[in-house]
């Protein structure tokens, strides 16, 4: 009999990671970002952010019915630490995968001692999460995030298919530059 081989295919993915408000107020980014090169994934997106209620809203709609929902949203757009997050995009296989074992447990306090929630997290003494840090949960998910942080021009490859519009805004750029 013919032996059948099931080769697995390995596909790139991107993933959505945002350092969160607390992390970025306790100087933890460079920790993070080093803590996540050991995943081997290559980062195809960067920047800082203000995260506006709009964004955060949409962002975490999922999760629009939890008792926790308000506050997840006064943590994310800075109400108890700064106003900016981290957002980046790692892309390679299983790269979603690979970034939520390295961020450990949603529970800061479950989380894995090595992980980074798990030596950088906390729950406050009101019982508020705060992880540190967010990873997409799939690829599917990852691109629906991706799509609603970055444009494509501010990522160095389009990653997803793209349409071109005709616009009249006005656009803005340095001085004599
Ligand atoms: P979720 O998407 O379930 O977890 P993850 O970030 O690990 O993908 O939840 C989103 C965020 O909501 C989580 O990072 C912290 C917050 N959260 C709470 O504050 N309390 C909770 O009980 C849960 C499940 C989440």
């Amino acid at each position: 009999m013919e032996q059948e081989v099931h080769k697995e295919t390995m596909k790139k993915e991107q993933c959505l990671v945002l350092i969160k408000p607390d992390a970025v107020l306790k100087g933890l980014t460079g920790d993070i970002i080093s803590d996540l090169a050991a995943t081997g994934l290559g980062i195809v997106g960067a920047k800082v952010v203000e995260v506006t209620r709009e964004l955060a809203e949409e962002h975490y709609q999922h999760l629009r019915e939890e008792k926790f929902f308000s506050e997840l949203i006064d943590y994310i757009t800075g109400e108890f630490h700064t106003r900016t997050v981290v957002a980046l995009v790692y892309e390679g296989e299983y790269a979603c995968k690979k970034i939520r074992d390295a961020a450990g447990s949603t529970n800061p306090e479950e989380a894995h001692p090595g992980s980074i929630r798990g030596k950088y997290g906390r729950i406050t003494s009101k019982g508020r999460f705060e992880n540190v840090i967010h990873a997409s949960e799939s690829a599917k998910e990852g691109e629906r995030e991706i799509k609603l942080w970055f444009r494509p021009g501010e990522l160095v490859s389009a990653i997803f298919e793209t349409e071109t519009r005709s616009m009249t805004t006005k656009e803005t750029f340095w001085k004599g530059g």
